[in-house]
């Protein structure tokens, strides 16, 4: 898949750099015409020499080429490529780029990226654990940027920890596998809920749940970036949708929720709810603050919210495909079959709460697809991004 593709390899200051001239050999014996940027401190640890001579271009470092006074574009750079890999990254060049400090070559090649972005971070494992670096690389990560984790193992400094650049065998075959399911969904309009619902007591209380909207926001950008139109109804978050090919429709309640959903499904290919919403609101919302001053206890009365995948599953019409999660404390694929019949889905995303690590607020998940067909695929405890390509990957299959 990447014969042909124009691939920027970013290369900034760290030991794991030796591993790029491997990574470039790799790329150009795909068919890949790879353009070098390297930052002044990665020419510390690798030299331009050999990466021209492997390349087969020029590589760029500066604002201008000393000698000819020749400016190299970044913009025109950034508009010729079809990914940028940054291998290594360092702390300070994850840092620049989550925060627009555009003092290199490397920086303004990257703000002017049109392509997408894969970054592969190198460092320390206390490096990598700071919480500046995790705040930054999660900054990169919700601009829509491809995170390749490092491995763990043993370091450079010869701590064992998580830090290890990803193998170059590892992150052509990421790049390949990329190129090769581009556009699986192009054209196709995904609906997708996400996050939690609030259900008002009174002006200042509501009953809600602990979901963030992350795993809902990263199915939202993996299908955009699959060329979906991508209509995103969303409960109260703090997230924002990066990806312009996504429409966010914000909702509080699961009535409101279920309104959206009902007006936007008959136009949607694909229905994935994702949203944890409330079962059960007060009967009664009172319109002034419950007083602690009132002489019983308040006792408040619930009623049933609708279930919204299940009126969806009555609407569904042939070619339309509905996605239900289901998060589970215990008999875990009993109770998500059950869902996915009672609700007529195609597909159930069980994750449970059992599982350190998966469900709410984590950044991380994981999860057991189950099809109508009783096909099941497990998947390992990953970056909530991951465990949306995942799921995005399986639906183009079908
Ligand atoms: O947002 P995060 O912090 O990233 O957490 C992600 C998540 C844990 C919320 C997500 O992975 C998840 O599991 N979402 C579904 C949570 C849930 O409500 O599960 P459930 O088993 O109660 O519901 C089953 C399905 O019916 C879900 O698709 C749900 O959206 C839907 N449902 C539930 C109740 C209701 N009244 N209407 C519905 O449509």
């Amino acid at each position: 898949m990447l014969k042909g593709k124009h691939i920027i390899l970013g290369i900034t200051g760290g030991i794991a750099a030796y591993k790029s001239v491997t990574l470039l050999r790799l790329l150009v014996k795909a068919g890949a015409e790879v353009q070098v940027v390297i930052t002044p401190s990665g020419k510390e640890f690798i030299t331009p020499v050999t990466l021209s001579a492997l390349s087969g271009k020029p590589v760029v470092s500066e604002f201008f080429t000393a000698n000819t006074g020749q400016w190299n574009s970044h913009v025109d750079l950034g508009l010729w490529a079809d990914a940028m890999v940054i291998a290594p990254a360092t702390a300070s060049t994850i840092g620049k780029m989550a925060n627009g400090i555009a003092d290199n070559m490397l920086v303004t090649t990257y703000l002017s990226a049109k392509a997408p972005v894969f970054i592969a971070p190198a460092m320390d494992l206390d490096m990598m654990a700071h919480p500046s670096t995790v705040t930054n690389i999660e900054r990169l990560r919700s601009y829509g940027n491809h995170i390749i984790e490092p491995a763990s193992g043993e370091l450079a400094s010869h701590l064992v920890g998580k830090g290890r650049m990803e193998e170059p065998e590892k992150i052509v075959e990421i790049l390949d596998r990329f190129f090769d399911s581009q556009g699986k969904l192009n054209g196709k309009n995904v609906l997708i809920t996400a996050g939690p619902t609030y259900e008002k007591i009174d002006p200042v209380r509501f009953i809600g749940n602990y979901s963030s909207g992350k795993m809902g926001y990263a199915l939202a950008e993996e299908a955009a970036l699959q060329g979906a139109n991508v209509t995103l109804i969303s409960g109260p978050v703090s997230l924002k949708a990066v990806h312009p090919a996504i429409k966010v429709i914000k909702v509080e309640s699961a009535r409101e929720m279920c309104d959206a959903c009902v007006s936007e499904f008959p136009t949607s290919d694909i229905a994935i709810m994702c949203a944890a919403v409330a079962d059960y609101a007060p009967e009664t919302v009172h319109d002034r603050k419950i007083k602690r001053e009132h002489d019983d206890t308040p006792v408040i009365r619930l009623i049933k919210n609708p279930d919204i995948a299940a009126t969806l599953g009555k609407m569904k019409q042939e070619g339309q495909y509905l996605v239900g999660f289901a998060l589970e404390t215990d008999s875990e694929l009993k109770n998500a079959t059950e869902k996915l019949q009672r609700k007529n889905l195609d597909m159930i995303v069980l994750n449970s709460l059992k599982d350190k690590g998966a469900g709410f607020g984590t950044d991380t998940n994981k999860v057991t697809l189950i099809t109508a067909d009783g096909n099941q695929q497990k998947s390992d405890l990953l970056p909530k991004r991951q465990i949306a390509e995942l799921i995005i990957d399986s639906l183009s299959n079908l």
